[in-house]
């Protein structure tokens, strides 16, 4: 069975994600995605939120019931490994993104050479969003349809109510 591990902090999960996650469901058996309990500056969702949004994004798209949603709290590729995963996949949108994830690869795989990272380019519509960038959208009171889920758009309008 090749299973693939689809790894971030999804603070939070975006459009741009999903996409990557259900093309990914399509070329593997089974897909793993691994939420970093640890993201980085202070993530405005906790851990359950972040997994909650993404599992109801998945839920009911019988496309994606190969799809599990797991937090971890260790080396990526320790994570990969434990679930039997032969890949890492990751989107990419940019050349600005190409610099970090090269590094990520190139030690994951110094880490683990049993496992690849693999790179999808992002989808031309979602080829300018970010996490952040929805967070700064949402702010200041800005349209984020389509940019994420109706669940995520709530949480969104909860997070920065004042
Ligand atoms: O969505 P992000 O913040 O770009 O995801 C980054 C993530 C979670 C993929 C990365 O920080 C990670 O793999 N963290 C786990 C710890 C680890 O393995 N670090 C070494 C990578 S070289």
């Amino acid at each position: 069975m090749n299973i693939a591990v689809c790894p971030g902090s999804f603070d939070p999960v975006t459009s741009g994600h999903l996409d990557i996650i259900s093309r990914a469901s399509r070329l593997f058996d089974r897909v793993i995605v691994g939420v970093y309990t640890n993201a980085k500056n202070d993530p405005l969702f906790t851990l359950d939120e972040r997994l909650t949004f993404i599992r109801q994004a998945i839920e009911g798209d019988r496309t994606l019931s190969n799809v599990k949603v797991e937090s971890f709290n260790s080396l990526l590729v320790n994570f990969a490994r434990n679930h039997g995963a032969s890949a890492i996949v990751k989107g990419l949108r940019a050349v600005s993104d190409f610099e970090h994830e090269f590094q990520m690869a190139q030690l994951n795989l110094k880490l683990e050479p049993k496992i690849e990272t693999i790179f999808m380019m992002a989808s031309t519509k979602y080829a300018y969003l970010s996490s952040s960038a929805v967070k700064e959208i949402a702010k200041f009171s800005g349209c984020v349809d389509g940019l994420v889920t109706e669940e995520v758009k709530i949480g969104l309008k909860k997070a920065f109510a004042s």
